[in-house]
Formats: structure tokens, sequence, C-alpha cells
């Protein structure tokens, strides 16, 4: 007998780390997808970014994590110092190779965005598409772009990001029929105003940091609502981050801007950091001038969980529907879980109807809500023990860093390895560890002989777009 499965026409709106990772993976199990993504051109955005215990596997499943160790280094501590540059702290890292079975991997975000893209075909990601709107019809679901195209298919991802328009265009219609939970209408609060780029110093000899092998991960706490820090990198590059904390007013103030991960590079800000001494030496100043102007980035760090994650075709992945702070490393983390779990659900569809559909989603919710409200929570506080700078902020630290005992972050860390969720269709990677993680939930069972043929075929599909005559018209 034919084995059942579902090959569903996926539309995936966002090619940042999560849409990219869903398309790998659908790419696998011949289920046909497209990505939209809003930004014009590829532009090595962004800093500083760790992989450890909890998504390492998933790179091992894929082959992928000699690769991961090729772009990064290991990561053993987080360091705090006053503006004196005298250490007030340390968050240790070392025992997770030896509890979560994985170092801890710190690199550059462009690096790894490259490393993935390489396995997505260039015919299935469309730069330039920005989505305005959602609609179901007839039951497909079908997505209108900037451009004055439409795209129709079975199933629409939002994998785009904290301002997610898919997000906005659900919300709005389940708002409308008196089925959101009133939370989710609410804005993301601001807790940080950041900027964020990678540098190549032309005198690596002058730090010593830069050539030891070892990330050294170094932020300084101002004395007043500011924190800056550099953390080494292969390749003789130091990734930079600078930070302000915004106080109620001043975050009230910024709702109106765009938050982008946009190369607005502002001269105001990197000027007021310019002279603040590095923790390694020198100035900050002199890792600004050594990073190109176009790719230093200026973020607002959020966060909120939002409690709708799918209604009927549409579902959302990612900052779409958790933005974390990015203090415990997070972000990328839970993006990646979520496309590997939602791709596990798809995987064992047996057919596209509305039915099975909200039942993949049901499970793939059941799967990740939970796990990600508790790496919410941890963001927000461990990023608030990094850079906070409120009263409060300054009492959880020095509880922490002072009087807790140096276990209680230890068993924070233990519980978060007890997840890691896995591909679902290929051999367990099983890297020995002291902490043993949960059972994989969900079904598991390899791709049939059948299937792979069949996912050779369909890999070569196409999802076109049209001109929308409506929008046409218009223009
Ligand atoms: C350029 C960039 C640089 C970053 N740098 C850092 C960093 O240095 N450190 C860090 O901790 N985190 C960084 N992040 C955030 C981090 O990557 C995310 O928090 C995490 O990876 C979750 O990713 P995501 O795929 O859910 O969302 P995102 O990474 O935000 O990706 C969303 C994607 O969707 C696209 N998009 C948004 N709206 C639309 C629309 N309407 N139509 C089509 N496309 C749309 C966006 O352009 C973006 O490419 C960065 C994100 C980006 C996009
Ligand atoms: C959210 O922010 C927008 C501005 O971006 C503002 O118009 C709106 O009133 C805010 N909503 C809430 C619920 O605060
Ligand atoms: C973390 O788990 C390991 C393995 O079970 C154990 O040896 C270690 O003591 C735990 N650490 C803490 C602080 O609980």
């Amino acid at each position: 007998m034919s084995e059942e499965y579902a090959t569903p026409e996926v539309l995936i709106v966002g090619a940042g780390l999560g849409g990219i990772m869903l398309g790998i993976l659908l790419e696998q199990i011949g289920i046909p997808y497209r990505i939209f993504e809003r930004a014009t051109k590829l532009k090595p955005l962004g800093s500083v970014m760790t992989l450890g215990p909890t998504i390492l596997p998933i790179f091992e499943q894929l082959g992928l994590l000699d690769d991961i160790i090729k772009i990064s280094l290991p990561c053993k501590s987080l360091d705090m110092y006053n503006p004196q540059l005298n250490k007030i702290g340390s968050i240790d890292l070392s025992p997770h190779k030896v509890t979560g079975g994985y170092e801890n991997y710190l690199f550059a975000r462009p690096r790894l965005y490259e490393l993935m893209l390489n396995h997505i075909p260039p015919e299935k990601l469309t730069m330039g598409k920005k989505i305005l709107r959602v609609e179901e019809k007839d039951s497909r679901v079908v997505i209108y772009c900037a451009d004055g195209t439409r795209c129709e298919g079975d199933i629409l991802v939002g994998a785009d990001g904290a301002y997610s328009g898919v997000r906005q265009s659900l919300y709005k219609t389940m708002n409308e029929k008196g089925i959101l939970p009133k939370s989710d209408l609410e804005n993301l609060s601001i807790g940080f105003v950041s900027m964020v780029g990678v540098s190549t110093p032309p005198n690596p000899e002058k730090f010593p940091q830069m050539s030891d092998g070892i990330a050294h991960y170094s932020n300084v706490l101002g004395k007043d609502t500011r924190s800056w820090g550099v953390f080494a990198v292969p390749d003789n590059q130091v990734c930079f981050v600078i930070a302000q904390q915004l106080s109620q007013a001043e975050a009230k103030e910024q709702q109106f801007r765009n938050s982008e991960w946009g190369p607005e590079a502002n001269d105001a800000m990197l000027k007021e950091f310019y002279d603040m001494p590095c923790p390694w030496g020198g100035k900050m100043g002199e890792f600004f001038d050594a990073t190109p102007k176009e790719l230093i980035s200026k973020v607002y760090l959020e966060e909120k969980l939002f409690k709708t994650w799918y209604h009927g075709r549409t579902v959302l992945i990612g900052d779409a529907c958790h933005k974390m702070l990015p203090g415990a490393g997070q972000g990328a983390v839970n993006a990646m879980q979520d496309a590997v779990v939602l791709a596990n659900c798809l995987y064992s569809m047996k057919d596209s109807s509305q039915g099975s559909i909200t039942g993949a989603y049901q499970e793939y919710y059941k799967q990740r809500f939970e796990r990600s409200e508790v790496q919410f929570e941890r963001s927000s506080a461990m990023s608030k023990t990094i850079s906070g700078q409120t009263w409060s902020a300054r009492l959880i630290r020095s509880v922490l860093l002072n009087y807790l005992p140096k276990s209680a972050l230890q068993v924070s860390f233990n519980k978060t390895f007890e997840y890691k969720p896995q591909i679902a269709w290929l051999p367990l990677a099983e890297a020995p560890s002291k902490v043993q993680a949960i059972p994989q939930e969900g079904e598991r069972k390899p791709l049939s002989e059948e299937r792979k043929v069949k996912a050779f075929i369909t890999s070569q599909m196409q999802i076109r777009d049209y001109i929308d005559e409506a929008q046409a018209v218009a223009i």
C-alpha cells in the first residue's frame, strides 16, 4: 500500500534565520515552498550570535555542524566590567560541553546566514517582495505584495520578524471576528536601543583577545543607562554592540519608529560611545572606524510573547510570535526550533485539508508555546542582568552575581538542555551529555524511498505569482 502524505504549497514570508531554516527542511521532504523577502538585496547585517546545546543537534543532523564550528569560536564565559574596567562578574559557560553535549559557539550573524542560504536553491527565494496583506479564499491562502503581485498556496508561514505583516493582517481579521485575545493587540515593549556591527581592526596584534582561539565576550556596564561590549570571532574580526536602556517615557516616544534591522547608521549614537573604554584596551571608536558604515545597524531591542500563533491556513514562527531580548542568545535558537517542529508536523500530515492543517498547527503550538515562554522569561532576566541599568536590574544583577551560589545559573542551564527538538526524518544526533534530554515529541520516521523520489520531483516545482488585476487597475 502506498504511503499517504501531503504536499501542500507553502508560502514563507521572511528570509530571516527562521524562514531559511524552514526552507532547508521542506526542501528535504519534497514539500513545495517559496520564500518572499522584503529586502531588495542580501546584506551582511547584524553582529554577535551564539548557538549551543539546544540547537546544534539539528545542525549535526543536517551535516552542518563542522561548518558552524569553522565560522565560530567556543565561548566559555560572559564577562562583565564596570567603566573602570574592573571585572564585576562572569557567567560560566564552560560546563556546557559536558552537561549539554556541545560548546557554546559564538560567531557573526552574517556568516551563519550565508552558510544556511547556500542550501536554498536561488529560484525558491524572491527578494524585493514585501507582503502587505493576506486573505483566505476558496480553501487557499492568498498573499498580496507591494509590487502589485499576488501568490497563493495551501499554507502561509509568517516568518517575517517582530513587525510581521502576516501577523498584523491575520490579527486584523481575527479581531474583526472578535476571536483575538486582547493582549495580542498590545504593542511590543521596548527595552533597549542599540547599534551593532562586525569590525575588522587593522591592528589585531594590539588585542591578545583576538588571537587565542577563544570567543572573549566582554561587556561593560556604564554608570548611567549605557552598556557596550566587544566579542571575538574568527578571521580577526570583532563584533560590537552598544546599547542604551530606554526609560518608560523614552520608550513611548519611540513608538512611532519603523523598527527594522536597517543600516540607518546613527552618527549621534556612535559619537556618544566613541570614547568609551574598550575592555581589551583603547576606545570603542576604533572598532566603529574599522566597520563599513552601511553595515552598522541600529536596532530597538524589544520583547513580547504573542498568544495567537495560527488561524486558518496561516501560522507564525520566530520573532513574529515571540520577540525576545537578546541576553540569553535565544532569539535565533527559538526561531529555528519553531521551524524544525513545524516542519516535523507538516511531514506527518496526511493531506492538505483544513482539518489536517489545523491538526498540524495545534501540535506545533502544543510542542512550542510553553518552551518558548520559558526562554522568553529567561531572556528577559538575563538581558537585565547583562545590560540592565534600572535600579531593579542592578539589584537582580548584584544578587545573581554576588549572592546566589554559582550553581543557581547552572540549574537554569541544566533545565534548558533538557529540551532538544530534532528533525523527525533524520537519525537522532546524540552527543553524550550529562543532562538527559526529554524524549522527542511527535512521530519519528525516516523518509521512504517513494517519498525521496517524489521529493526530488517536487523540488523542481515552482510556485509562481501573478499580477494582481485589481491592484494593477488601481495603480
Ligand atoms: C538583518 C538582521 C540582522 C540581525 N542581527 C542580529 C544581531 O546582531 N544579534 C541578534 O541577536 N539578533 C539579530 N537579528 C535578529 C535575529 O536574527 C532574530 O531575532 C532571530 O534570528 C529570529 O529570526 P526570525 O527569522 O524570526 O526573524 P528576522 O531575523 O527578523 O527575519 C525576518 C525577515 O522577514 C523580512 N520581512 C519583514 N517583514 C516583511 C514583509 N512584510 N514582507 C516580506 N518580508 C518581510 C525581514 O526583512 C527579515 O529578513 C537580526 C535580524 C536581521 C533581519
Ligand atoms: C501602538 O503603537 C502605535 C504607534 O506605532 C500607536 O498608534 C498605538 O496606539 C499603540 N497601541 C497601543 C495599544 O498602545
Ligand atoms: C547539572 O546536571 C549535571 C548532570 O546531571 C549535574 O552533574 C550537575 O550537578 C548539575 N548542575 C547543577 C548546578 O544542578
